[in-house]
C-alpha cells in the first residue's frame, strides 16, 4: 500500500467549496485503489493573510515541503477588497508566485479540452468546433515578466515610472521546451511555438533555443506562430492546434482565451510541474461574486485531481476514470448555474450535488487492475 501526502490549499472565494468536492473524489480513489492519501489542509491566500498576517505562512510552507503533491484551490479577492491588503502581501504576489518559485514549477500544463459532452458550453459555432477541442497549452511558469526585475520610482523630472523586465536564460527556456516536445511526441507530434520575435528579444532567444532542442525530436513538426495571430486562430480554427508552448505572460493570456472558447475557465484544470514537486490547480480565479452560494462547478478542481493522479502518483487509468465520470455527469444533462443559463436545457444542480454525481459515476466504474 503506497501512502501519499497531499497538501490541500483551499484558498479564497469558491476555493473551499470546490476543494470539498475534490476531497470526496480523493476519498473514493483511495477506497478503490491500493493507495492511502494523507490529506494535509493548510492556510493559503487572503484567508491566511486575515488569519495570521501572512498569505503563505511558515506552517503552510512546512506542510507543502513534506507533501508528495500539492492541491491548490483558488486565491484572490475582489478588486475593492484587495485594497485591504498591502500590495506585496496580496495573495497573488504574496502566496501564489512564492509557491511557484519555491518549488520551481516551471512547466504549467493547461488542457483545453472540449469533448462532445461539453460542446454545448462553447460560444463557438458547431462548424468551428467540429468533434470538439483537444489542445494542451504548455506555459513557462517561473520566468519572464512575472519574476523579472521590478522597480518603481520617480524620475529626475518628477514623473512616476516603472521598470518591469522580461528575463529568461537559455536553461529556463530549454527545460520547458523539452517538456513540450516530450508531450508532442506522446500526442500528434506537432508543436506550435508561440512567440513575438518580430518585436521581443526574449522571443528571439526563445526561438534560437527551440531550434537547438528540436534537433533532439526530429519527428516533431514545429509550427511557429506569433502570439497575436495565435489568439485569432484559437477562435477561428482551434482544431489546428495540438500542443502549444509559450512563455509565462503569453500563456497567462492565451490560456484564459482558451477558457473562453471552451465556454468557461471553470472547464480548465492545470498541472504545474517542477523538478521535485508539482502542484495542481484550477486555471480559474476565486470568483468572489459567487463564493458561498454552492453554484461553482468543481470540474476544474476535480480535473486537477485527475492530473495529480496521473502525473504525481502514476495512476493514469484511475485518472481517466475521473475524467470519464465528470464527462458522464455532463453527458447526463447536468450542470451548475455558473456554467449554464437557466433556459439552456440542462438540469441545474449545486456544487456539492455535482461532486456527489461524479463520485457516484466513479464508484460504478471498473476498478483498475493493481
Ligand atoms: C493564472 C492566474 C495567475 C497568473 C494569477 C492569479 C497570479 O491568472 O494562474 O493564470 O497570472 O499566473
Ligand atoms: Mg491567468
Amino acid at each position: 500500500m503506497t501512502n501519499y501526502k497531499i497538501a490541500l490549499l483551499a484558498g479564497d472565494g469558491i476555493g473551499p467549496e470546490v476543494m470539498k468536492e475534490a476531497v470526496k473524489v480523493l476519498e473514493l480513489v483511495q477506497q478503490r485503489n491500493d493507495v492511502t492519501f494523507e490529506l494535509m489542509p493548510a492556510l493559503f491566500g487572503a484567508s491566511a493573510y486575515f488569519d495570521c498576517g501572512n498569505p503563505f505562512p511558515d506552517e503552510t510552507i512546512a506542510i507543502c515541503d513534506q507533501a508528495d503533491a500539492i492541491l491548490k484551490g483558488t486565491i484572490g479577492l475582489s478588486h475593492e477588497e484587495s485594497k485591504n491588503i498591502p500590495i506585496e502581501l496580496q495573495p497573488e504576489r504574496g502566496a501564489l508566485l512564492p509557491l511557484r518559485k519555491r518549488y520551481n514549477t516551471y512547466a504549467n500544463f493547461r488542457p483545453v479540452y472540449l469533448p462532445k459532452e461539453l460542446i454545448h458550453f462553447s460560444p463557438l459555432k458547431p462548424e468551428i468546433i467540429g468533434d470538439g477541442i483537444d489542445i494542451i497549452m504548455v506555459r513557462e511558469l517561473v520566468g519572464g515578466l512575472y519574476f523579472g526585475h521590478k522597480e518603481m520610482g520617480i524620475t529626475d523630472e518628477g514623473l512616476r515610472y516603472v521598470h518591469e523586465t522580461l528575463e529568461y536564460d537559455e536553461d529556463q527556456i530549454r527545460r520547458v521546451l523539452h517538456e513540450a516536445f516530450k508531450l508532442a511526441m506522446l500526442r500528434k507530434k506537432v508543436l506550435h511555438n508561440i512567440h513575438k520575435s518580430n518585436v521581443l528579444k526574449s522571443s528571439v532567444l526563445w526561438n534560437e533555443v527551440l531550434e537547438e532542442v528540436a534537433v533532439e525530436y526530429p519527428e516533431v513538426e514545429v509550427l511557429h506562430q506569433l502570439v497575436d495571430s495565435a489568439a485569432t486562430q484559437l477562435c477561428l480554427n482551434p482544431a489546428q492546434f495540438d500542443v502549444m508552448v509559450m512563455e509565462n505572460m503569453f500563456g497567462d493570456i492565451l490560456s484564459d482565451q482558451a477558457g473562453g472558447i471552451l465556454g468557461s475557465l471553470g472547464l480548465m484544470p492545470s498541472a504545474c510541474i517542477g523538478p521535485d514537486k508539482a502542484y495542481y490547480e484550477p486555471s480559474h480565479g476565486s470568483a468572489p461574486d459567487i463564493a458561498g452560494q454552492n453554484i461553482a462547478n468543481p470540474y476544474s478542481m476535480i480535473g486537477s485531481v485527475a492530473m495529480m493522479l496521473e502525473n504525481s502518483f502514476d495512476m493514469k487509468e484511475e485518472a481517466n476514470n475521473v475524467w470519464n465520470a465528470m464527462k458522464g455527469v455532463f453527458g447526463d444533462g447536468f450542470s451548475t448555474p455558473d456554467l449554464s443559463k437557466p433556459d439552456s436545457g440542462v438540469t441545474m444542480i449545486s456544487t456539492d450535488a455535482f461532486g456527489d454525481k461524479v463520485v457516484e459515476k466513479l464508484r460504478n466504474m471498473p476498478r483498475v487492475s493493481q
